[in-house]
């Protein structure tokens, strides 16, 4: 079900489903218009992720209860930021093999992102970087110098982003968000982001925990 952008129909991802504007038995229709911006409450509004209008796509999911005692245990350690690349089973193993214990229920939750963006990227490596952030590193908005970026903030703030009415939005802790950035081949509308500011905050809100994948190789 469609939440943000629901006139328009989910495309199929590449190589699946009927050609685009073609009804079942074959006959031609006008091309959909998909948005700039497509949410959607299941993963598959992020198969959008590559359409050639799209510029962010988010799967709105709820929090991770049952990663909250992972997540508490990675809040509990001092700022970190931990990189691992691979396949995704292998990226996760090997991130996940440098933390606490009681994080490894985060092990599942990466290794099937991964495998999300390994789906859009089309390449069976990933990148993984696990964040503890607790001050302003990136509070301006700019576009990722990469294909396609993949974000999810599992506590604090969320990733702010502008829309193209120009009003600044904030993923909520969950969301799972694909932006397109400046190396993807096509002239889609890029959507700014950025950490949000946290150093104005009382210490115990500062701290967020975020998962970035996108492809190595690109910065
Ligand atoms: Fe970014």
């Amino acid at each position: 079900m469609f939440i943000a952008t629901a006139s328009p129909p989910l495309p199929q991802p590449h190589g699946l489903g009927p050609q685009r504007g073609a009804t079942p038995d074959g006959r031609r229709q006008p091309d959909v218009q998909v948005p700039a911006v497509v949410a959607c409450l299941s993963p598959t509004a992020l198969l959008a992720a590559r359409e050639p209008t799209v510029g962010l796509t988010f799967w709105r999911r709820p929090a991770r209860a049952g990663l909250r005692p992972a997540i508490a245990s990675a809040l509990a350690l001092p700022p970190f930021s931990e990189v691992a690349q691979g396949s995704p089973d292998e990226a996760a193993q090997a991130l996940m093999s440098r933390m606490p214990a009681r994080m490894r229920p985060l092990r599942a939750e990466l290794a099937m992102l991964g495998r999300l963006f390994s789906t859009l990227s089309g390449e069976a490596v990933v990148r993984f970087r696990l964040e503890h952030v607790a001050d302003d590193a990136c509070r301006q908005f700019h576009i990722d110098s990469v294909e396609l970026r993949l974000l999810c903030t599992y506590a604090g703030l969320g990733t702010e982003w502008i829309g193209l009415d120009g009003r600044v939005r904030r993923m909520s802790v969950g969301d799972v968000a694909v932006f397109k950035g400046s190396k993807f081949p096509d002239s889609a509308p890029r959507i700014q982001h950025r950490s949000p500011p946290v150093e104005h905050l009382p210490r115990w809100r500062r701290s967020r925990l975020l998962i970035c994948i996108d492809q190595p190789g690109v910065f």
